[in-house]
């Protein structure tokens, strides 16, 4: 399966696939509707479509079940407040300089001249570094973290293939068994870490607390290292002798969510009806499937003007939905960009220029890239 599989000759914002048993959602009004909207569930196991997909696998329960992602009000927002208040921007500002220091030790290093792989020098092990420094968990643990999260993502496939989900349970098991023990230790005996913080809330059975940490260390990186990986593409791509990077000051902050919304790794959202709605003249049963194209409604030419184009004037422009909207919004969304301004300043520093063809991962909900040819042609800063 791939990208591919999303991408139909539907020229209707709101249809029906029975090929995915799932309404798609394209236009941005209609997503944004369906992401605020209360008539819609998180819970794949609201949707009969889903429930028959993961049975077909053999799996009572999506392993991400229990999570925040995947629950509805009232256990959302009990899950979402455990870690709610170290989120907020002006609690991410304060990380600063620790993620610019990880930052620092995973760019510096690596020497002009010679061809790197920006995915597996960079992209990948710096998001990993930060979200392990603050869950505080080994290297050995973070190696594991790093290794099987490209893995486990494809769970999420599982809305558009339900085979696509089943390599996700070994790895999945894999960083239970790490976690596990860890949340029951520092429930007990909780540090300053973020992993102690959910494991000793008393809101929280231990399981939840276990299944929200891996959450946070997979949605931690993952998203952040697809988003760096296909920022470094579209920035140094050159196309007529120009490239963006040439022509852009790398410190504006529009220019992260104009990444966000044309490169944006989450490509779409599920969500089950719960009751008998009309969308865009359609009738949507009680427990009917949505798929919510973020990607497609970040393109939709009634929100953007010259949707394709890379633009620093959106002035008045509707927010992107790449970080999602509504009570599912990215919990981690100031930390990501804290984490991709940071990193982009100081990979412009160092002069990149793309020295081959990337490579694209098969996942369909999560795009990312496999690996990105870089050289730097400036050493590092003394
Ligand atoms: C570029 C990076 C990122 C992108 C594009 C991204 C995208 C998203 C999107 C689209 C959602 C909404 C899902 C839905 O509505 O069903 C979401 C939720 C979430 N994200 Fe992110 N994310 C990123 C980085 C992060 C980071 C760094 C963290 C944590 C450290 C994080 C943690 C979460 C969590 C916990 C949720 C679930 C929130 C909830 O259900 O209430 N994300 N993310």
């Amino acid at each position: 399966m791939s990208v591919d599989t999303l991408a139909g000759h539907e020229t209707r914002p709101v249809y029906f696939d029975p090929d995915l048993r799932s309404w798609v959602v394209s236009d941005y009004q209609s997503a944004r509707e369906v992401l605020i909207g209360a008539g819609w569930s998180s819970d794949p196991m609201s949707s009969a479509a889903a429930r028959e997909a993961l049975a077909h696998i053999g799996i009572d329960d999506s392993p991400f079940g229990r999570s925040m992602l995947m629950i509805d009000p009232p256990d959302h927002t009990r899950l979402r407040d455990s870690v709610r208040d170290v989120f907020t921007p002006g609690y991410i500002e304060q990380l600063h300089d620790g993620v610019d220091a990880i930052a620092a030790d995973t760019i510096d290093p690596i020497p002009a001249d010679v061809e790197f792989d920006l995915m597996a020098e960079i992209a990948l092990p710096l998001p990993v570094a930060v979200i392990s420094e603050w869950l505080a968990i080994d290297v050995r643990v973070a190696q594991i973290l790093m290794n099987e999260a490209g893995e486990l993502v494809r769970v999420l496939d599982g809305v558009v293939a339900p085979d696509a989900a089943l390599p996700a349970t070994a790895p999945f098991a894999a960083l239970l068994s790490e976690f596990l023990p860890l949340a029951s230790e520092r429930r007990n005996e909780p540090g300053d870490d973020l992993l102690s913080l959910i494991a000793s809330d008393p809101a929280l059975s231990l399981d939840e607390a276990v299944v929200n940490a891996i959450l946070l260390a997979i949605a931690g990186h993952e998203t952040t290292a697809s988003l760096l990986g296909a920022s470094m593409i579209r920035l140094l791509h050159e196309s007529a002798g120009h490239r963006l990077i040439d022509r852009i000051d790398i410190t504006d902050p529009a220019v992260i969510d104009e990444l966000l919304r044309l490169d944006g790794p989450a490509q779409a959202v599920g969500r089950a009806a719960l009751e008998p709605t009309e969308l865009q003249g359609n009738r949507i049963e009680a427990g009917d499937r949505l798929l919510v194209m973020l990607a497609a409604a970040n393109r939709d030419p009634d929100a953007f003007d010259d949707p394709d184009e890379f633009r620093l004037d959106r002035i008045g422009a509707p927010p992107h939905l790449a970080l999602g909207y509504g009570r599912h919004r990215c919990l981690g969304a100031a930390l990501a960009r804290l984490e991709t301004a940071i990193a982009l300043r100081r990979i412009a520093f160092r002069k990149p220029r793309l020295v081959g063809t990337p490579g694209w991962r098969d996942t369909a909900i999560l795009r990312a890239p496999t690996h990105v040819p870089v050289v730097f042609t400036e050493g590092a800063r003394p």
